[in-house]
């Protein structure tokens, strides 16, 4: 190869939005300058680039096709926050498959998903496509999610490169400010940042996007420590890095290069092997590699590292896509099921006193109100592949397919999410006042979340708090259905209102699956992911905290908390109820003592004690009490769904070890310690009963 063949295959250049590539790919790509692109889709499309590269260009080395298939391409499954409210990562393993499937179809090859960013923080925007908070369960779901798009070869006709981002602390960002600065010690990043994306190493992810932030003063994308030193020394990372959009250039508004050709050499010598956008390594690398700024053998090892992932890929063997198969691999019927019961499981039921839920599909009438009661956007939150409006299902139109033909179902908008507008209000309010009960449909609009848009405020916007009280006003029963990205301080609601659904952004079949809630076909087992604070002026606010040198109390002023809000959450982590109930007693233990490499099992029961089969999610943490490093109160370290028939009983069962005991100390190794350690299972990471044992020096 060339040094300008070598430095194309570092390449990465956007499409069009609406999928073409743009005229110089052609010439680009025929000159083998231009390794990869961003956007360009569709089957058609790719093929007539691919074409160029395979029988124009001198060294035929295929382009690879990216784009954010984040959470679907065209059937939209929910948001990742959502689907992580499953904490079953099957689910998440089953929906990239299909989004893997659909996206390869139309001439996609690599999908810069899965974000497995730990957020926690819900002024930023972007928590709506992670995990949630929790290292554990951001580790469980980056696994399955690699797993759905690779599967174990990605070569596969059906499958796709997978993409964990953004490497790293990206979630961290100061002020919940998108792109902001953070500054973690070594400690939280190996503890609380890395961990999701250890495990997509571990499951064969072949590639990492380089995230946007600072980390403790040097940029992501020109980090050494992180790119290199962790990625490839430690964890024996094989394939590529890209940059995020523009990242590499972006260095120079960091002020951590003073020109792009600096830039160049800060990350590519840091280990971003493929550029994003910007195209300083094309630009500047021939004469970086003339003043020894870049030697020949960083270059090759880049490169070699993405033609590793083209091979792997499968790209010379299968360059091009069946045109033909396109139309019939989007919205398959199954995929269409899938959808649907993905969203029923990642709901969660946060309020239902006196079991106003599920309705009656006999009812006589319901009011179906506000702006997100009929929106087709929202649903498919941010980031949405390809996904269409015209399939989505609202709220309004599941409820209508669900209840009796005799149910009267009546629909007013109230206000717009946005707007300050309150002359829907009486109309809304008239149509409640006829109806036997008002289902409330309240929250975000897409473009309220996702990438840039940070909030300050976690309150519902405009009008739809007064919207929500002047419904309830009416003494009519009003259930609330949130509709959003993230968490909101919805404090009124949860005291005023008996039942609140958090039906997040559900995808294409959200409606359906919140008509399979609310009338009681489904029973709501899904758990936040993530904290619900009270007030925004808690953020950050986890239930993974340190305990302080004076942990709140009540009556101690001078104890860590706030004077004007209480210092608990509005909902804990891993709340989240059901139709039915669950009773999780008598933990027993394997052993009262163990070694520090040794294991044993936790084992609860767990029992059906209400009238409906249902699922509940078994959540076990640990608490380490006294250390050489001061530890969190609580860290999860086991989850289990288990469905249970009225009645049935049954013994659940964890396994705790050296990898889920220990932690990195200050000489930055990782150690179990000897001492007294707590378990805690429960139903959430505010309720849970409690046992102990003892881990010995190893003999
Ligand atoms: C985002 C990435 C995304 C990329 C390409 C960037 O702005 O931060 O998450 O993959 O754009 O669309």
């Amino acid at each position: 190869m060339t040094l300008e063949e070598k430095l194309g295959q570092l390449q990465q250049l956007d499409g069009e939005a609406n999928g073409n590539f743009r005229p110089e790919h052609l010439e680009l790509v025929r000159k083998g300058l231009l390794g990869s692109t961003l956007n360009v889709r569709g089957a058609q499309r790719t093929n007539q680039l691919q074409r160029v590269a395979m029988t124009e260009s001198r060294l035929k080395i295929p382009v690879l096709f990216g784009f954010d298939v984040i959470h679907g391409y065209r059937t939209i499954f929910p948001i990742p926050l959502a689907e992580a409210s499953s904490w079953d990562p099957s689910l998440a393993e089953r929906s990239a498959a299909v989004a893997a499937q659909e996206a390869n179809n139309v001439g996609l090859r690599w999908t810069f998903a899965p974000m497995v960013d730990i957020a926690r923080d819900p002024r930023w925007g972007r928590i709506t496509e992670g995990a949630g908070e929790d290292p554990y369960l951001g580790a469980a779901f980056a696994r399955a999610r690699v797993r759905g798009f690779q599967g174990t070869d990605y070569s596969a006709a059906d499958k796709v490169l997978a993409c964990a981002k953004h490497w790293v602390a990206y979630g961290a960002a100061e002020g919940g400010r998108d792109y902001n600065t953070t500054d973690l010690s070594e400690n939280t990043l190996r503890e609380i940042y890395f961990p999701p994306f250890k495990a997509a190493v571990d499951a064969g992810v072949g590639t990492l996007m380089s995230s946007f932030n600072a980390i403790n003063g040097v940029p992501a994308t020109a980090n050494a420590f992180t790119l290199t030193k962790v990625l490839r020394d430690e964890w024996k990372f094989d394939g590529f890095v890209v940059s995020d959009y523009t990242s590499v250039k972006e260095l120079i508004n960091h002020g951590f290069a003073a020109n792009e050709e600096e830039a160049a050499a800060a990350a590519l010598n840091a280990g971003v092997d493929m550029e994003m956008v910007s195209r300083s390594y094309n630009a500047f690398g021939p004469q970086l590699l003339k003043q020894n700024k870049l030697s020949t053998a960083t270059i090759n090892e880049a490169v070699r590292r993405i033609l590793r992932i083209k091979f792997r890929l499968g790209l010379f063997e299968r360059p091009y896509t069946d045109e033909a198969a396109e139309p019939n691999s989007l919205l398959r019927p199954e995929s269409i099921r899938l959808a649907r019961e993905i969203a029923g499981r990642s709901m969660v039921l946060l309020k239902n006193e006196r079991d106003v839920l599920p309705l009656d599909k006999n009812v006589g009438s319901i009011a179906v109100i506000g702006p997100l009661a009929d929106d087709r956007r929202a649903p498919l939150g941010w980031w949405a592949g390809d996904g269409k409006e015209e399939n989505t299902v609202t709220p309004l139109a599941g409820i209508k397919g669900k209840v009796s033909a005799q149910t009267k179902v009546v629909y007013a908008k109230g206000c717009d999410v946005k707007d300050e507008s309150t002359a829907g209000f009486q109309e809304a309010i008239n149509l409640a006042k006829q109806s036997d009960v008002a289902l409330v449909f309240v929250g975000e609009l897409a473009e309220m979340v996702g990438e840039a848009a940070s909030r300050s405020s976690l309150d519902l916007p405009g009008r739809q708090l007064e919207l929500v009280q002047a419904i309830h006003a009416t003494g009519k029963p009003t259930i609330v259905v949130l509709v959003n990205g993230r968490p909101l301080t919805i404090g009124w609601i949860v005291n005023n209102v008996p039942a609140i659904l958090e039906s997040w952004m559900g995808g294409s079949q959200s409606g359906n699956a919140i008509a399979d809630i609310l009338f009681g076909d489904v029973n709501p087992s899904g758990k936040l992911p993530v904290t619900f604070p009270r007030a925004v002026g808690q953020v950050p606010m986890y239930y993974n905290y340190m305990n302080t040198g004076r942990p709140p109390e009540a009556e101690n002023r001078y104890t860590s908390k706030y004077l004007d809000v209480p210092w608990s959450p509005l909902f804990p982590f891993g709340y989240g109820l059901s139709y039915t109930r669950f009773k999780i007693s008598n933990p027993q233990l394997s052993a009262q003592r163990i070694e520090t490499n040794g294991k044993l099992t936790v084992s609860v029961e767990v029992e059906n004690a209400g009238r409906r089969v249902g699922d509940e999610v078994v959540q076990l943490y640990i608490r380490d009490p006294v250390a050489t490093m001061t530890r969190p109160v609580k860290e999860l370290k086991g989850f289990q769904r288990v469905t249970l028939q009225p009645g049935e009983k049954r013994r659940v069962e964890f396994v705790l070890g050296h990898e889920h005991l220990g932690f990195w100390n200050r000489e930055m190794r990782y150690v179990v310690e000897p001492g007294e350690f707590r378990v805690m299972v429960g139903s959430n990471s505010a309720d849970v009963i409690e046992t102990k044992f003892e881990v010995a020096a190893k003999q």
